[in-house]
């Protein structure tokens, strides 16, 4: 590897590694500010929500892959340098795939797995699929599990009146104005 190409590696890992899974923990605490009886639920189970969470605001919210040679895919050939755009958000956001509850926040919808909540197990890819899936999923779970169980178990938040809800794609969506909570020592 060039000098160069270990730099890109490292801003990768900083941008992948940090900005994600901000954005993750912002976006539940808005969600969880809106539909504060939530709050109590989660104090004995996050998993669920953050399913929930990362399916209706997906840090990322698009990815790219490209063909490298002729490619068939659905019955459909495409030929070599094809690249194809994977719209994580508009998937996560379809009611053919979630049922017409799919803009609700519900997340008892995971309670017997990622399976049995859509129509497609592989409808949820938040952190992509494949050979090239988030090397940090894991991680950032785990991560995100242990904050939140920390704020929960700590605070109760409401959505402060100053907030406004404005999802808005940067390079991760981020929240247009920042997230405005106030927060209440339990
Ligand atoms: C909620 C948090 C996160 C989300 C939603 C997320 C999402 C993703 C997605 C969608 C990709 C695929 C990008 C593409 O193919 O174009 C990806 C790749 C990657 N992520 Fe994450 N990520 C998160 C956290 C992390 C963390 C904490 C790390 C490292 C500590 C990390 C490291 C990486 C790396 C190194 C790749 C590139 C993998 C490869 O190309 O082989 N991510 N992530």
């Amino acid at each position: 590897m060039t000098t160069e190409d270990i730099i890109g590696e490292l801003k990768l890992l900083f941008f992948a590694g940090s900005d994600t899974t901000a954005v993750l923990l912002t976006w539940t605490m808005v969600l969880l500010s809106m539909y504060p009886e939530r709050q109590d639920r989660a104090r004995e189970e996050v998993t669920m929500i953050l399913h929930e969470v990362l399916r209706l605001y997906p840090p990322i919210l698009l990815i790219g892959r490209e063909a490298y040679e002729e490619t068939e895919l659905g019955g459909i050939t495409y030929p070599a340098e094809v690249t194809f755009a994977l719209p994580i958000a508009c998937i996560h956001h379809d009611p053919g795939v979630w049922g017409e509850d799919v803009d609700e926040f519900k997340p008892e919808r995971f309670a017997e797995g990622v399976s049995k909540a859509c129509k497609d197990s592989s409808a949820l890819f938040p952190f992509s699929w494949g050979p090239h899936i988030c090397a940090g999923q894991n991680f950032a779970l785990l991560e995100a599990k242990m904050a939140l169980s920390m704020i929960l178990q700590q605070f109760m938040f409401e959505l402060s009146l100053s907030n406004t809800h404005a999802p808005f794609p940067v390079s991760t969506l981020q929240p247009q104005h920042g997230a405005q909570i106030k927060l209440t020592k339990l």
